[in-house]
């Protein structure tokens, strides 16, 4: 497909869609859903969108349509609401193999949610329902309808990718799985996956978690750390790389596990100093992350964090300060660089 430029027209329009994206998601009251909080997805959309692009450039995708395709690629994913289980408690399957998700509706609404009940979209898979509103979202701003499929194309294949998945499917493909499960913005949301759980299970017992936290830091990082993150990186390894449709989101995967990994090494060395680590360290993120979990917005964090961080303490090279090497590698990550 030949490549085309993003216009001045296109630019107004892409602003004007982020706006509408990030509304969207706000429409819904839940907090937490699955393994996602309210303000997860629209920072997870502008990751997956700049890591597509990335992977797409090198694997000779039209950026034009990864660009849009990024950005739509979850417009429907609110209605996604809880996991069906069955009476043993196991996960429902539909005939792709697919968790089957209860339907959320929306406490407000919008342009987004009139044409999903408009197109009898409920009860869709989030794949192919987006593919569906992106095309009417485009076609409402005059896209033609050419466009209109790639980007459909490319928005279905997110979930599953297959041999007929376009270059641009595959792409978003790739940076979807890469965003949710490795390298450091997977890192942060483990992290508060972990944190969730824990909050439920205390609060099961009318304790809080927050509170033992504070009371026993170094014995929860000394355990998170040590044993629980190697397993959970392993794990990943193990699931995912063989996953990639892509020469690049491989590399990209397998560059991000070593990049975390070398991370996970030197937070578990600076656990022989704590307190120093507390201070300065990558550990002092990692803290932060853990205690500032109100519906948590990764990129307003680390914008808070590089302030504090990165112009005070610009990172001396070679040195490295844990907590500035830290951050620019989340940053860079978060910003589809690596
Ligand atoms: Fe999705
Ligand atoms: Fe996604």
């Amino acid at each position: 497909m030949m490549a085309t430029q993003v216009s001045g027209g296109d630019r107004a329009v892409l602003s004007d869609l982020e706006g509408l994206v990030r509304e969207t998601y706000t429409l819904w009251d839940e907090e937490w859903v699955g393994f996602s909080w309210r303000n997860y997805t629209y920072d997870h959309v502008q990751r997956v969108r700049a890591l597509g692009r990335t992977i797409g450039a090198e694997e000779g995708a039209d950026d034009h349509v990864l660009n849009f395709a990024g950005l739509l690629h979850d417009i429907t994913k609110a209605y996604d609401g809880e996991i069906i289980t069955d009476a043993q408690g196991n996960r429902v399957l539909d005939e792709n193999g697919f968790w089957q998700n209860e339907t959320l509706v929306p406490a407000r609404e919008n342009v987004v949610t009139e044409v999903y009940d408009r197109l009898a979209l409920a009860g869709q898979l989030h794949n192919v329902s987006g593919a569906r509103m992106a095309d009417w979202l485009l076609s409402e701003r005059g896209y033609a309808a050419d466009f209109r499929d790639a980007v459909g194309a490319a928005i279905e294949a997110h979930l599953m990718a297959d041999d007929s998945a376009t270059v641009e499917g595959r792409s978003l493909y790739d940076a979807d799985t890469i965003d949710a499960n490795i390298g450091l913005p997977a890192f942060y949301r483990n992290i508060q996956i972990g944190m969730r759980r824990q909050d439920v299970t205390f609060a099961g017992r009318g304790e809080s978690f927050p509170e033992w936290l504070r009371a026993n830091l170094a014995e929860h990082l000394h355990e998170y750390l040590t044993d629980r993150v190697a397993t959970w990186i392993d794990g990943k390894r193990r699931d995912f790389i063989p996953k990639m449709t892509t020469a690049t989101g491989r590399r990209v995967a397998e560059e991000r596990i070593a990049r975390l990994s070398q991370i996970l090494a030197e937070l578990h060395r600076e656990l022989d100093d704590l307190e120093t680590a507390l201070m300065h360290g990558g550990t002092a993120i990692v803290r932060y992350f853990m205690e500032n979990r109100s519906n948590p917005a990764l990129s307003e964090q680390l914008e808070l964090l590089a302030e504090q961080w990165l112009r005070t303490h610009p990172p001396a090279v070679g040195t490295a300060p844990g907590a500035a090497s830290f951050l620019v590698a989340l940053r860079d990550e978060v910003e589809g660089r690596v």
